[in-house]
């Protein structure tokens, strides 16, 4: 049998954090599975490149049979040659006393480049997920840079914030994650977001009903606006107030769940991914927000016909405000 051709998997911020918790694992095959090669682009900037060429070093020393090649850079044209897969991952952290139009101002300084770059020398099947923050936002920069690239192949990372929902529920419900179905984070990555529990089951039983009938329907109810809701929601600020830096392993394993099902598909039922919005669920068209979504033949679908009832229109309407906010704050910078 003729060995399967390499997959080009580009990943900026190679050199930091989350980079080096990704790399390993895509190298291994938990990305694209056991019997795919890949040949990994490192991009990096020029104070990164020395962490980036150590993790190439380590890379090379643990002899990983699917990997194909690493090739470490701080040009983003030469790291987006014919990529297939792009994790962007790299992005100017908020530091003290930065306006968020400045963050964005910044990260518009990089995501601009790389999807222009995307653009001219990525391959025909390029899928990007941004997992740098704001990282909805970064997306539709990124794209709005890209015309020739169909605007769905971008994506933004929410399966952080759906994993973490899985994980509240798990334990709410005690029922192991891989029973749990039909969760949905809808709108930003950001405290804004909503995490839905209106149509999850556990088990096979209807959550909102099963836990009504533990609790009593009002403490259900005080238990998701008061607890798990802002659980899942601030789960990232918790993060970084226990551990001392934001999510890592955690967020690398997302980074790793979103391509792996948009790859491969989703047959346990949909999850959450920030995707173009078709105007689904009253999303304003073109915006990069997160939805329930299934992955069919290699591209995400929008799960369609779920009911939204006040309670969920109003948080996803409130999360949707900030997303287009957020757009105009780049439009008016000109950087879309
Ligand atoms: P980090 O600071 O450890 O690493 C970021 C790396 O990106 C650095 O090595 C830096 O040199 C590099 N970089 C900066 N600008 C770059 C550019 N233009 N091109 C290439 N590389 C560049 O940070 P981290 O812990 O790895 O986190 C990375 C990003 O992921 C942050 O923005 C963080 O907020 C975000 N994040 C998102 C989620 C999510 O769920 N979407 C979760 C956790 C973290
Ligand atoms: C997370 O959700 O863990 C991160 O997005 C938090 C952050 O601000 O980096």
């Amino acid at each position: 049998m003729a060995a399967k051709k390499p997959v080009t998997v580009t990943l900026t911020g190679a050199g930091g954090q989350i980079g080096y918790a990704l790399l390993f694992r895509i190298a291994s095959g938990a990305l694209l599975g056991p019997e795919t090669p890949v040949r990994l682009h490192l991009l990096e900037i020029p104070q990164g490149l020395r962490a980036a060429e150590g993790a190439a070093l380590e890379l090379q020393d643990s002899a990983f049979p699917l990997l194909a090649g690493v090739e470490v850079t701080d040009d983003a044209h030469t790291a987006f040659s014919g990529a297939n897969i792009g994790l962007l991952v790299g992005a100017r952290p908020r530091t003290a006393g930065m306006e968020r139009a400045e963050l964005l101002q910044a990260n518009g300084g990089i995501f601009g480049p790389q999807g222009a770059a995307i653009n001219a020398a990525a391959a025909d099947d390029i899928r990007v997920v941004v997992v740098g923050n704001p990282a909805n936002t970064n997306a539709l920069i990124a794209s709005a840079h890209a015309p020739d690239v169909p605007a769905e192949r971008f994506t933004a990372l929410t399966r952080l914030d759906h994993n973490r929902a899985l994980g509240q529920l798990s334990v709410a419900t005690d029922t192991p994650v891989a029973e749990i179905r039909g969760v949905t984070i809808w709108g930003n990555h950001s405290a804004s977001q909503f995490p839905d529990l209106a149509h999850a089951t556990a088990a096979g039983d209807a959550v909102p009903a099963l836990l009504s009938a533990r609790l009593g329907h009002e403490a259900y109810r005080e238990w998701l606006v008061g607890e798990f809701i802002p659980r899942v929601a601030k789960r990232g600020a918790e993060i970084i107030e226990v551990r001392g830096s934001s999510s890592v392993a955690s967020a690398a394993a997302a980074t790793i769940d979103h391509v792996r099902d948009w790859v491969q598909g989703t047959p346990d039922g949909w999850t959450s991914a920030a995707v173009v919005s078709d105007g689904s669920y009253g999303v304003p068209e073109g915006l990069v927000s997160s939805f329930p979504v299934e992955s069919v033949d290699g591209a995400w679908r929008i799960v369609q016909g779920l009911a939204i009832d006040e309670f969920a229109r109003h948080r996803i309407d409130a999360s949707v405000a900030e997303l287009v906010d957020e757009r105009e704050q780049v439009r008016s910078l000109g950087l879309i």
